[in-house]
């Protein structure tokens, strides 16, 4: 098969190499020989998941052999998060790792993309000398046109990748974030929201099916704004639509704004027998004053109340999962208080903390970031520690119930692990189940983070 060639208006991308920008003749690479090898590495969201998966893609079309093992690539890519300045601080780690590799042999290259990349752009090329390739993973046609000027002599046709065994896949229903929550830099390097089509989803869930893959997660910033291009219909009709795809047994949604966690969606997730008992509802704070700060559009009681709606529409047994932002801008300590017993009386399955970071250009970036690093960390610690106990209470509930497990794969100790509808990993005794099969299980143990079960019967 011939690969197929990109267009011209692609191969005007910029910026390219050192050579290019030093205004010296560009360099050629060396001819290998051989289809170029791919390292790729990602940091950050469930979304750079996916951006990385359809990267592979494109670059196997294109010939070259993406997913290799850092010391056998030819070419280093990073995917990149800006979220808080600590994602930046790995990705800068990860590079410094890079400059020996890419010094032990000529001709070796690392392009930086991702939501770096949007962020900074070519100042990374400034920063880091020993950087290639900059780019915007949303629009990667240029580097990849670059990437086949540079290696014509050594690809001749698309490479196959291997089949996957995998059983969950991660499906982008929509890019960008049409919120502008003052703290957050995703609206700025992710851009305005864009759906896909219902049709053009279902095919791709179709498609993963026939692969093999069991359970979807459809994914954007602000997944429940969906507006499918053609019908204008929401989330709970795409949710319908997927449901139907024969073969699928589960289905997940990330991330929700809980300002459109509508009652139809509730409904869905009630109704449809792949939806599973399981809500990502970020509340970032639990102090209307707080709340108002952030720009996140709703009260402290109005979130309390879509809780209330979710939890008696799919079941109690509803597993949530939230995020929370501590030491925001002025943050006072009764503030902080209504954070804490938003979470003691809610009782999250899961709560992702993060101290607050400024991200350059956001609103919150214009008022003093005064609550000190220690204090910071003091409020970090503190929630932490609280919700390792409720998460082990809650766990502790299930104790003697009966839950669904899809089983993932075999440890190396022989035992059995899955996870539940409820996202909670689970492990089985050795050679009770196989990989890939749904199990009934009974629940005999349980700890902050994970179940122990014995296997009852085969469920599918
Ligand atoms: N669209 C999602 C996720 C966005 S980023 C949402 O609306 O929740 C993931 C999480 O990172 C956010 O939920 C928030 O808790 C956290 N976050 C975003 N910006 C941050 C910042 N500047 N400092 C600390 N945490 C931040
Ligand atoms: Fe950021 Fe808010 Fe959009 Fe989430 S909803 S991505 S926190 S701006
Ligand atoms: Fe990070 Fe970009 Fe996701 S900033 S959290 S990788 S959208």
């Amino acid at each position: 098969m011939q690969i197929p060639v990109l267009s011209d208006a692609a191969r005007g991308f910029r910026p390219l190499t050192m050579a290019a920008r030093t205004g010296r003749r560009e360099a050629t690479m060396p001819a290998l020989g051989r289809a170029p090898r791919v390292h790729l590495w990602h940091i950050g969201c469930q979304m750079n998941d996916a951006d990385r998966e359809r990267l592979a893609e494109e670059l196997a079309d294109i010939g070259f052999v993406p997913e290799v093992a850092l010391e056998d690539a030819d070419l280093a890519v990073l995917i990149t998060c800006t979220v808080r300045a600590n994602a930046e601080q790995k990705v800068y780690g990860k590079f410094r790792e890079l400059i020996p590799w890419k010094r032990e042999r000529p001709g070796r290259a690392v392009a930086v993309t991702g939501c770096m990349a949007v962020e900074h752009g070519e100042a990374l090329l400034q920063r880091l000398p020993e950087l290639d390739y900059v780019f915007d993973v949303r629009e990667p046609d240029g580097f990849l046109a670059k990437l086949q000027a540079l290696h014509a002599a050594d690809i001749d046709a698309p490479v196959t990748l291997p089949a996957s065994d995998r059983l969950s896949a991660y499906v982008p229903v929509m890019g960008g974030c049409n919120e502008m929550c003052t703290y957050c830099i995703v609206p700025f390097v992710r851009g305005r929201e864009a759906s896909r089509s219902v049709a053009e989803i279902v095919d791709h869930v179709g498609r993963l099916v026939d692969r093999g893959v069991r359970e979807v997660t459809l994914l954007g910033q602000n997944v429940n704004s969906y507006r499918d291009p053609d019908s204008s219909c929401g989330l709970p009709e795409l949710m319908q639509a997927v449901d139907q795809v024969s073969g699928l047994w589960r289905l997940r949604f990330l991330t929700s704004h809980p300002r459109n966690a509508v009652p139809e969606l509730f409904t869905a997730m009630a109704e449809l027998s792949t939806a599973c008992e399981q809500l990502h509802l970020p509340v970032q704070a639990g102090s209307d004053t707080l709340l108002r700060r952030m720009r996140r559009m709703y009260s402290v009681a109005e979130y309390r109340e879509k809780i209330a709606q979710a939890r008696a529409a799919v079941s109690p047994r509803l597993s949530l999962s939230t995020d929370i932002i501590v030491g925001f801008c002025g943050e006072t300590e009764q503030e902080f208080l209504g954070t804490e017993e938003l979470m003691r009386e809610l009782r999250f399955d899961t709560v992702h903390l993060a101290a607050y970071s400024v991200r350059p250009g956001t609103a919150a970036a214009r008022r003093p970031d005064d609550v000190p690093q220690v204090e910071k960390k003091r409020r970090l610690n503190h929630l932490l520690a609280l919700q390792r106990e409720i998460a082990a209470e809650v766990n502790h509930e299930y104790i003697d119930g009966e839950v669904e497990v899809l089983v993932e794969g075999v440890a190396d100790d022989g035992r059995v692990y899955g996870r539940t509808r409820e996202n909670k990993v689970t492990w089985l005794a050795a050679g009770s189940a196989t990989t890939g099969s749904l199990v009934r299980a009974r629940v005999t143990g349980a700890s902050a983070w994970q179940l122990h079960a014995e296997a009852l019967d085969p469920a599918a």
